[in-house]
């Protein structure tokens, strides 16, 4: 993870304006972050990005990091930029140097004296003493692993730029050129923007460009400048938390994709559909929410007689059925996910066609696919995934709806809004569910993903252990530790009639069973979720599990948009 901005302006700045740039990919990690000029200023701070910690001073040259920690724990001296033993040289890098243990014996044998436990603080000292563009060649080959890392020298009016495996891009603003993590980092500035191909090592200034393949690095290569649109994330406004205002944009961000899956998306859902169509095997591809979103869609596609599986992107090495009568769909909200990003570089080298579902758009995810929908839910700052799995939902239910699969999109809006009006209700479930160690949530069918989501929701956002399971697992084991007040959330659309049982036989060992319901089951001790078909039930039932979840983790006193040791855009292994 990590997010790195670097600024080459033709006027002086203050470094605290890129720390703001930088403040906006914050999403990426948050333990620590820095600073550093090629004025031989460095700054490194222990917690979130706070402006009012950067001094006051001006440069024309800076590069900055927000960190997630992988190599070494999170102190002031292993947060980046990282310098070389003479202080010329600054670096920041997103990603993991794999042999960078080799590397530091080698370094420090040859009298390289290391300040951190990094795996990034060997860069620097690579560098040193060495003319950046001749020694690049030779870093791609040293360095193994995954890095976008951005050096300063002091003195020299530049930023290199050097990309394998992590993404990095530049962004074109009048002011001057700003290198990133994603777009997003400079999307306030400008539209324009040349993204990074793999092994590619660029010099920047504030007036323009020049890139290298690192085969030849004496003939620059032509770059495409790419004019994107994004739509700008909102303010917080009225919201204490990101994570409650995402989920109150949920009926606005839903029709709008409904509207432009039908609309300027047509011909995308099209070539999609034809891709799945003419496919014998479907895999879809993600990690965490999204492979929860994924399950779903197996299961609608399923209903319109398509045979389909979801495979965990970190897992995905050991899927072998793979051929050219397959088609692999990588879901990712951010398309910067190293898991899906490194189960597609697999895929494609067997020559098998990728479409992909993302939110971020231009991320790495899309670019690598042949075809690919935008989930468009705008941005989504909290950790949490919230309006983007919905969307990601609806966009699955589409594709199989085109296939054969009936969903009601009629009665989605007013169903969305229901479970958005049980608020109160909800508010008065989390109180009770407050000092919860352990909740399970029981579900079938559709049911079953959405039961999981739920789960990682309380897990990673309230804090509490929590099990997301197949209803008719239940007795095949776990039921053994359901006990006199545990808490059980069940799922229970209309006509589930096997779920009425299981929620019976929690209850007969003492559950306190909370029911999210369509058929009346112990309406008033759950929520009421007003839903036409398993589409809608699925949907409105995952954002009651998300109200619930934020209400849980408010009670709690908990830092919601940023849940410890966690990052929304995971872009390590
Ligand atoms: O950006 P992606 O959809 O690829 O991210 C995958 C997961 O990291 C993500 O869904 C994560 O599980 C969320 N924090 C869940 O709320």
């Amino acid at each position: 993870m990590c997010g790195i901005v670097g600024f080459a302006f033709r006027d002086s700045f203050e470094i605290k304006d890129s720390v703001k740039a930088l403040k906006r990919l914050e999403y990426r990690g948050y333990d620590s972050f820095g600073y550093a000029d090629n004025n031989g200023v460095v700054g490194k701070h222990v917690g979130e990005i706070a402006i009012d910690k950067v001094p006051a001073l001006n440069t024309k040259i800076a590069i900055t990091h927000t960190r997630w920690s992988t190599h070494g724990g999170v102190t002031e001296m292993n947060a980046h930029p990282h310098t070389d033993c003479s202080g010329k040289i600054a670096i920041v890098h997103n990603g993991i140097i794999s042999n960078y243990r080799e590397i530091r014996e080698e370094m420090e044998k040859a009298g390289h004296a290391f300040k951190s436990q990094t795996d990034s603080e060997a860069i620097a000292h690579f560098f040193e003493n060495k003319n950046i563009k001749d020694a690049a060649p030779e870093f791609f080959s040293k360095f193994q692993g995954e890095f976008a890392v951005l050096l300063v020298k002091k003195a020299e009016e530049k930023i290199y730029a050097f990309k394998r495996g992590s993404p990095l891009v530049l962004g074109i603003a009048p002011e001057g050129n700003i290198l990133a993590s994603d777009i997003y980092a400079f999307s306030d500035r400008t539209n324009r923007a040349v993204f990074f191909n793999e092994d590619e090592f660029a010099e920047i200034t504030s007036e323009g460009f020049t890139f290298y393949s690192i085969t030849d690095t004496t003939i620059p290569i032509e770059k495409e400048i790419t004019v994107f649109s994004w739509k700008e994330g909102e303010e917080l406004g009225e919201y204490p938390h990101y994570m409650i205002k995402e989920i109150k944009e949920i009926p606005r961000a839903a029709s709008r994709l409904l509207l432009s899956l039908g609309g300027e998306q047509k011909p995308a859902v099209e070539k999609v559909v034809r891709m799945l169509k003419d496919a014998k095997r479907v895999i879809f591809v993600a990690s965490g929410s999204s492979y929860h979103a994924a399950l779903i869609g197996v299961q609608f596609l399923a209903r319109a007689g398509m045979e389909a599986r979801a495979v965990v992107a970190s897992e995905f090495r050991s899927f072998m059925l793979l051929d050219e009568n397959t088609v692999a769909v990588a879901v990712s909200q951010s398309g910067e996910t190293m898991d899906v990003i490194e189960a597609m570089r697999g895929i494609k080298a067997k020559g098998v066609k990728i479409a992909s579902l993302v939110n971020v758009p231009y991320s790495t995810v899309q670019r690598m696919s042949n075809a690919h929908l935008n989930i468009g839910a705008g941005q989504e700052v909290c950790v949490a995934a919230t309006k983007t799995f919905i969307n990601q939902v609806i966009t699955m239910a589409y594709m199989a709806s085109m296939l054969g699969y009936r969903a009601d999109f009629a009665s989605l809006n007013d169903c969305i809004t229901k479970a958005l009006l049980q608020e109160e209700r909800i508010k008065e479930i989390a109180a009770e569910l407050k000092d919860e160690r352990d909740i399970y949530i029981l579900g079938r069918g559709v049911c079953y993903p959405v039961a999981r989501e739920i789960a990682l929701k309380l897990k990673e956002i309230a804090y509490v252990h929590a099990e997301g399971m197949m209803a008719g697992e239940l007795k095949h084991g776990t039921l053994a530790l359901i006990e006199k007040g545990t808490p059980v959330i069940c799922l229970m659309p209309k006509n589930d009639k096997d779920i009425v049982s299981s929620a019976e036989e929690v209850k007969a060992r003492g559950a306190k069973v909370i029911s999210f319901t369509s058929n009346g089951y112990d309406s008033e001790e759950g929520v009421k979720i007003n839903a036409t078909d398993a589409a809608t039930f699925a949907i409105a039932s995952a954002i009651v599990g998300q109200i619930l979840t934020y209400y849980i983790a408010m009670g709690k006193g908990l830092p919601i948009d940023k849940p410890r040791n966690l990052a929304k855009s995971v872009t390590v292994k």
